[in-house]
């Protein structure tokens, strides 16, 4: 692997005392209606392991989780065994999607003490696990809609760099043998090697709140913003600003619905999540963007289709930007991969269409080559590419 793309985890022994200092995204998980099946799904379209699971054969009478993994990506995908635990409710509202994006900090006690007294609102409490090879502490803070902040802390066997080796990321679950599939994506790799930033849609006129939310409770930064000029077509507008931790290990872009002639991307999510926001998408980063999408293809993934005429003009804006694309150019077209273009460098991204029925959650895959942006040279082909799709769904 080449060290453009870096994996952004920090070392713990370099960093400060501050309890919101983020060591890495320990995991996110999702509330989803079926957890055996959509492991199965995630794992054979994104090449994922099902690593590891706790359901009733560990002793879980209340839910049933799987770990995924993929480079340093650990997807839990959870679902309810009964109709009193929490997520049977959410799955009703919400369909299938994200519940938590949980991180690992030195002290997930100090963590939740800052993050409450920075004005944080209780999830859950602090609670310990732990047996005689080591422990995890998690605690949790609720942002926008029904997601949540965990944060984890661990010890001994399940410290971070053990769990990156492939030990059990908590005491209730055990290790998947025999799993058919994950020898098969071990032979056909798919390269997706950690989060590179995590989407969120909120109502109109709620984004500086959660911008300032983001700030005060977590300490993160603005990294940049876009408003309804960048991001709008003939018909549809959206705004963005896109918050980063302390240490830019995770970028959480937030956005509102802006006022078109018909209805934002935003407000569809809105609409089919409730009335409530969420996240949007999840990207994904690789190191060899032609590989990773012509594997994803093969395997079935559906991904948003960006018409030929996007390539007439797009290999002059980034040249113009000073940058030369390296990969192949016909094979970039062949893919439908997007390009775009800053002072920094270039970037190759795709996204997926809905993962589930509603059109809520997707899926990012991104390369980077030096840009740190987000793709606005894309916004506009994106937003009528989406707006197609948004017809198709009698949703525009
Ligand atoms: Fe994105």
């Amino acid at each position: 692997m080449s060290t453009t793309a870096r994996n952004p985890a920090i070392d713990p022994a370099t960093t400060t005392t501050d309890p919101l200092s983020l060591i890495d995204v320990d995991h996110v998980r999702f509330y989803v209606a079926n957890a055996k099946q959509a492991a199965h799904f995630y794992a054979h379209t994104f090449g994922f392991q099902v690593a590891q699971v706790s359901d009733l054969t560990t002793g879980s009478r209340d839910e049933a989780s799987y770990l995924l993994t993929q480079g340093n990506i650990r997807l839990i995908l959870t679902s309810p065994l009964n109709k009193s635990h929490p997520a049977a409710e959410e799955i009703k509202l919400y369909g299938d999607g994200i519940k938590d994006l949980a991180f690992t900090v030195f002290d997930a006690e100090k963590a939740f003490e800052a993050a409450v007294k920075n004005g944080g609102e209780v999830a859950y409490e602090p609670t310990t696990e732990s047996d005689e090879t080591g422990s995890v502490t998690r605690s949790g803070i609720k942002t926008y809609g029904r997601v949540i902040h965990s944060f984890v802390s661990r010890t001994g066997a399940y410290d971070l760099p053990s769990v990156k080796k492939g030990g059990l990321i908590a005491s209730n679950f055990r290790k998947v043998e025999n799993y058919a599939l994950n020898e098969y994506n071990k032979a056909h790799p798919c390269g997706l090697m950690f989060t590179d930033h995590l989407v969120g849609n909120v109502e109109k006129g709620k984004m500086n709140h959660w911008v300032k939310w983001y700030e005060d409770v977590l300490e993160f930064k603005m990294f940049m913003h876009f408003d309804d000029e960048d991001i709008s077509t003939e018909y549809s507008a959206l705004m963005s600003k896109v918050m980063a931790s302390g240490n830019n290990l995770i970028k959480m872009p937030i956005n509102e619905p802006a006022d078109g002639k018909r209805k934002s991307q935003i407000q569809e999510y809105i609409d089919w999540h409730n009335g409530s926001p969420g996240i949007q998408h999840l990207a994904f980063r690789n190191d060899d963007q032609l590989e990773s999408v012509a594997e994803l293809r093969r395997r079935g993934v559906d991904f948003l289709y960006i018409p030929d005429d996007y390539y007439d003009e797009v290999w002059d804006r980034v040249s113009k930007m000073g940058w030369e694309i390296k990969e192949d150019h016909e094979k970039i077209k062949d893919l439908g991969i997007l390009i775009d273009a800053d002072h920094e460098g270039y970037l190759l991204q795709l996204f997926t269409k809905p993962l589930q029925d509603r059109p809520t959650l997707f899926f990012e895959i991104i390369c980077r080559r030096g840009s740190q942006s987000f793709g606005k040279g894309n916004f506009k082909a994106l937003f009528e590419a989406l707006e197609l799709e948004q017809e198709r769904r009698g949703n525009l």
